[in-house]
């Protein structure tokens, strides 16, 4: 009733007229309305908004490279474009050679072999995340997100209707979950676990021995794993990618691996990613996702399949770029009285602890958290960095080096100024 009369005021009202409040709350689903923005999205594009405006703001919080798509990748696209099969709908689940070149891809990965009906082609790694989250969970199925988490899987989960549990690491065990970790949240309502190595925002890449134990722990609770290995090809020094999968393969019934090519070949915003699953989950999920999306646009797929057949030193190039600037971060960084920085060793991202500078004073007012210091640090040192607050790790926060090495430098030497003042 409310609802209704709600409606038929606000479709009739003149633009600018105010509300009643109850209006506000019915207008926006319960489940919608609860979701949080993006907090990385959000201040990559209060640098960007603050940039526009004149200010000299050096932004820490991009999520992706800063190098342009490989020309080869955007030569495929261009032809693509050309190809009028290419201007019409095709299958939803994704271009047949793009299926089967991700189903090789992984099983050569894995060592595993997959077929092309394994897969699912999506707009981008999220959309699988969502897509795999909507097919999983019932209302009150529980989802063990270890935290750091990327900040969009409790979002994906809740709204799927599910419940995440979060379940805390710190830098002592390298921010990768034990098995006693997870087996102390786990209830008769755990449905899910989503690992992500390796890890935005801590960089942390799980170690084989501990992912296997892992592995093995939720094959035997019946549980399913979502394993986000979208920055697979970004692993530096000794470290060594491993996949849940390729440690326990038993865990094929009950697995979901999501990818993409966004990070490896600097492609954010062509919007391809997949999942990759059991073929009832992919059957299922692809019927969902022809009710929503239907296909992902053919010309990224086009660009997409390229990048994943094509010649690969461009993959190792853009590495090894990452992993000079991963080196130069971590040096500056722990050079910050008050700053320690566990070694990131895969993805783009530096995640500090900041908790040595809490307590101390800025213009008469005491720091007392990372978000503060995340407002203050882009007020004062004109530098945006992600609030660990925004990844359930208060008392850090997440500095990407997929960025100019000289625009890096400069803010990281901004920052350690702006410690050096604060005062005790
Ligand atoms: C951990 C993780 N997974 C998935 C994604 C999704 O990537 P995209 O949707 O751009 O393919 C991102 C992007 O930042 C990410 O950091």
């Amino acid at each position: 009733m409310c609802k209704h009369g709600t409606m038929a005021h606000a479709s009739g009202s003149p633009l600018g007229s105010t509300a009643p409040v109850e209006t506000v709350a019915s207008r926006i689903s319960t489940r919608v309305g609860a979701v949080a923005p993006s907090a990385t999205l959000a201040v990559d594009a209060k640098a960007k908004e603050l940039r526009a405006a004149g200010v000299d703001v050096i932004g820490f919080g991009a999520g992706e490279p800063d190098f342009p798509t490989p020309g080869a990748i955007v030569e495929a696209a261009v032809q693509a474009c050309r190809d009028p099969a290419n201007h019409k709908y095709t299958p939803t689940a994704g271009l047949p050679e793009l299926r089967k070149a991700i189903a090789e891809k992984t099983g050569r990965r894995i060592a595993m072999p997959f077929e092309p009906s394994q897969v699912l082609v999506t707009n981008g790694g999220k959309h699988a995340i969502f897509n795999a989250c909507a097919t999983l969970l019932d209302p009150g199925d529980e989802v063990l997100i270890p935290a750091p988490y990327w900040t969009t899987y409790p979002e994906a989960v809740r709204l799927a209707g599910g419940a995440p549990v979060v379940v805390a690491t710190d830098s002592s065990s390298g921010f990768v979950p034990s098995v006693a970790d997870l087996e102390a949240v786990r209830t008769p309502a755990t449905k899910l676990v989503i690992l992500n190595s390796p890890s935005n925002p801590t960089g942390a890449v799980y170690d084989p021995g501990v992912l296997g134990e892992i592995g093995t722990w939720a094959l035997s609770h019946g549980l399913w794993v979502l394993s986000d290995e979208i920055y697979e090809s970004l692993v530096y020094g000794t470290a060594r990618h491993a996949s849940v999968l390729e440690l326990v393969p038993e865990l094929g019934g009950q697995c979901v691996i999501v990818n993409g090519v966004a990070k490896t070949y600097a492609m954010t915003g062509w919007r391809v990613g997949w999942l990759v699953g059991p073929p009832d989950l992919v059957e299922a999920a692809v019927n969902f996702q022809s009710q929503v999306t239907s296909n992902v646009s053919n010309v990224a797929q086009r660009a997409a399949l390229a990048g994943i057949t094509g010649d690969q030193s461009c993959v190792e190039q853009m590495r090894s770029v990452f992993d000079l600037r991963r080196q130069e971060m971590l040096e500056h960084l722990r050079g910050i009285p008050g700053v320690s920085c566990a070694e990131p060793e895969g993805a783009f991202y530096a995640f500090p602890s900041v908790e040595g500078i809490m307590g101390t004073n800025w213009r008469g007012k005491v720091m007392e958290t990372s978000a503060g210091f995340a407002d203050a640090l882009l007020e004062e040192a004109k530098v945006a960095v992600v609030p660990g607050e925004a990844f359930g790790a208060p008392g850090h926060v997440r500095l990407s080096y997929a960025m100019d090495g000289e625009a890096m430098a400069e803010g990281l030497r901004r920052i350690a100024a702006f410690v050096s003042e604060l005062s005790a």
